[in-house]
């Protein structure tokens, strides 16, 4: 089978409770990290990682997320009209080629595995990868990039690492690492099992999953059959597994970068102060206030 990947799915269809009242109206993934929907730091990813087609899977309610990838005609004129060069170049790297985009109704919340099963059909007989855009991730090389060089050397399952700490484990998805595979540049692990949200004290490693995936058509196949799992949902993470008892690869890819887990708030307010010093215009004075504010705790103490 090809190595090429061009094929991304983006599992969009969450309520965001989390972030209520503002998910009310707006859809998670539209929240902004400093000037940029959350969404948009997984496109430009799977950009430079040479996907050009991508799969959304929304649901009820996510109508902005579907009008923020329209192109703005009258917006542009407008920046074009004012001379407003580079937010009209902003603003074109954020529109998408006609047919490139692909939006799929996830009817019911049954989880991320059955939401990955809805695009089935965009998918076919091919790889294809999986961003889940709460997870952000600063790398100087964006980390599906990453993982998809190495894959085209290992070709399996792939998906990115991180480790974490053990009273951690059990909000992710967990390796159960059989072997360190050194060879592509020390980054790569075999899996010989996973386990979705392990009771804590019971996960087999303190390698955590976090949201990239580059996957091989047989684990739609799985999902046909995966029942119920962590949570009472049908989960990615077992159908994967399905794959290593099968007798194929999975791989865990432990990327270089910070992963910021934007699906809770701490995490979302972290990842802001993150990328607002990583911008030019922003940092000095973002600098100033932190430092402040360090200060007078200190102070207080
Ligand atoms: C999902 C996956 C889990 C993974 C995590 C990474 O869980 O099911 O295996 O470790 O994303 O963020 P969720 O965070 O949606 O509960």
């Amino acid at each position: 089978m090809s190595r090429k990947v061009t094929k991304a799915i983006f599992p969009v269809a969450g309520l965001g409770t989390r972030f209520l009242p503002a998910t009310k109206s707006v859809p998670k993934e539209i929240m902004t990290l400093v000037d940029r929907p959350l969404v948009q730091y997984a496109i430009d990813e799977a950009r430079a990682a040479g996907i050009t087609e991508f799969i959304f899977v929304t649901s009820r309610g996510k109508s902005a997320l579907e009008d923020y990838f329209d192109h703005s005609p009258v917006l542009e004129q407008e920046l074009r009209k004012k001379g407003k060069d580079a937010l009209l170049g902003t603003l074109k790297e954020t529109n998408m080629d006609s047919g490139a985009i692909a939006y799929i109704r996830q009817h019911q919340a049954l989880g991320l595995g059955h939401a990955v099963w809805c695009a089935r059909r965009l998918i076919g007989d091919e790889p294809f990868a999986v961003i889940l855009p709460d997870d952000v991730i600063a790398a100087e090389k964006p980390c599906l990039q990453q993982m998809l060089e190495a894959y085209e050397e290992t070709g399996g399952n792939m998906v990115a690492a991180m480790e974490v700490a053990p009273e951690k484990a059990s909000a992710y998805g967990v390796l159960d690492v059989n072997r360190d595979l050194g060879g592509v540049s020390g980054m790569v692990v075999e899996a010989k099992g996973m386990v979705e949200k392990p009771k804590l004290g019971e996960a087999p490693s303190n390698l955590a999953v976090i949201g990239r995936y580059v996957l091989s058509p047989s684990v739609l196949k799985n999902l046909d059959n995966t029942q119920k799992g962590a949570g009472g949902e049908i989960q990615l993470t077992d159908a994967i597994s399905a794959d290593i008892r099968q007798g194929k690869p999975v791989y865990g890819y432990r990327f270089r970068g910070e992963r910021f887990d934007c699906g809770s708030k701490a995490g979302f307010l972290q990842a802001t102060v993150a990328f607002a010093l990583a911008r030019d215009e922003l940092r000095d004075e973002l600098q100033d206030y932190l430092r402040g504010i360090a200060q007078q705790t200190k102070a207080a103490e």
